[in-house]
């Protein structure tokens, strides 16, 4: 058998690594996927802002979904959210400019930026998600490239900022005609209400851009997602050099994946995998508050993967790391989602990767570290 891994669905032995922030095997639907789709057109180089058939379907799925309405013409085909975050920096920056974000934030959109040479500007949150004066103050002192949020069950903190809060952030961004990338990875993934509709579709005038991706509610070895926007920045974006030379992204995924927005199969395995996240959700919890009890403080998140949990303050989780390991715990040190701190107390427990045995068993191994 070749040496040469195969995917990152390999399991670390020994170890129940809560820290992996992806579907597990039981929820990619292997079966709902049909070859036989892919059709001459879908084999061509593809149209700039992504295949006219997937476009229209992905409008009409998005408007169904999302309590608004969504057109084809707003959309722009990526291959998933990482790309189109790439695609926003080559974009809409160069070396040298700031980006501000919430603090904490997506780890690995810290590492994206710092690649692209960007200053990355952490910018306050409270328990309602990106904090409006701050944000008005930083634009104001930065001059910002653009603003990354994570509106929606925001990794890792699980905070879903309500309403008001997203319509002042776009009113900011709007006032300040500051470009605001929200990055709407987990929306459809409440388990308790109708998803949020996205932040592009709140103000058809202020310069916002909603990043979509299947890759947490279908599976992420697809690398599709979408980018939503006025004409003007979706223009922008697919008169890349990029996309002039290599044609609009991912038209034979668009192709495996259009069938399932029409026939109904994608939105019967998101109700399918709402309803299993809520279970390993509260598995982990239950087991939390028996075997940590007031060692871990955390929020209930209502949707998306993860569960932000505090220690005692003197506790550092990265220095704790390899304690847990040995007992056969993993997870998130809180320190790799700040831009510069290097001590917290806090970590982020990923629920989606492990059946409901496996995350009790953790729950229980945190209880005995903590102890
Ligand atoms: C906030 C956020 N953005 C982007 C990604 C990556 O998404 P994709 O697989 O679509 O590139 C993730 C995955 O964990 C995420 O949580």
């Amino acid at each position: 058998m070749s040496r040469l891994a195969t995917t990152q669905l390999t399991r670390p032995e020994g170890i129940i690594d809560l820290s992996i922030g992806q579907p597990d095997a039981s929820l990619l639907p292997t079966s709902i996927f049909d070859a036989n789709n892919i059709d001459a057109p879908s084999l061509a180089y593809g149209a700039p802002a992504g295949d006219g058939r997937f476009r229209e379907a992905m409008g009409h799925w998005l408007t169904e979904h999302c309590g608004t309405q969504v057109k084809g013409e707003a959309l722009l085909i990526t291959n998933g959210s990482s790309n189109a975050i790439d695609m926003i920096c080559t974009r809409f920056s160069r070396a040298g400019d700031t980006v501000l974000v919430e603090e904490p934030t997506y780890f690995i959109a810290l590492k994206q930026f710092t690649d692209h040479g960007l200053n990355v500007v952490p910018v306050a949150m409270d328990d309602n998600g990106l904090e409006p004066e701050a944000l008005a103050t930083a634009i104001e002192q930065y001059q910002p490239a653009f603003i990354y949020s994570i509106p929606s069950f925001h990794n890792p903190t699980g905070i879903d900022q309500p309403l008001p809060r997203r319509q002042q952030l776009v009113a900011i961004a709007k006032q300040h005609q500051c470009l605001l990338v929200a990055d709407e990875v987990y929306p459809l993934l409440d388990y308790d209400k109708e998803p949020a509709a996205p932040l592009a579709s709140l103000d058809a005038d202020a310069p916002v851009l909603s990043i979509g991706t299947f890759s947490k509610i279908l599976a992420p070895g697809l690398r599709l997602g979408w980018l939503q926007g006025s004409p003007d920045l979706i223009d922008q974006l697919s008169s890349s050099g990029l996309i002039s030379s290599g044609g609009g992204l991912s038209p034979v995924t668009s192709a495996l994946v259009r069938p399932l927005l029409i026939n109904g199969h994608l939105s019967q395995h998101l109700a399918q995998l709402r309803h299993t996240l809520k279970e390993r959700r509260d598995t982990l919890v239950n087991a939390l508050h028996r075997h940590c009890g007031d060692r871990l403080q955390f929020n209930l998140p209502h949707g998306g993967y993860f569960l932000w949990a505090h220690t005692q303050a003197d506790i550092d989780t990265q220095k704790l790391l390899p304690k847990a390991k040995a007992e056969g715990v993993g997870y998130l040190p809180g320190a790799a989602c700040y831009t510069h701190t290097n001590k917290t107390n806090a970590m982020r427990l990923c629920f989606a990767f492990y059946d409901k045995e496996e995350l009790a068993l953790a729950g229980e191994r945190l209880g005995a570290i903590l102890n």
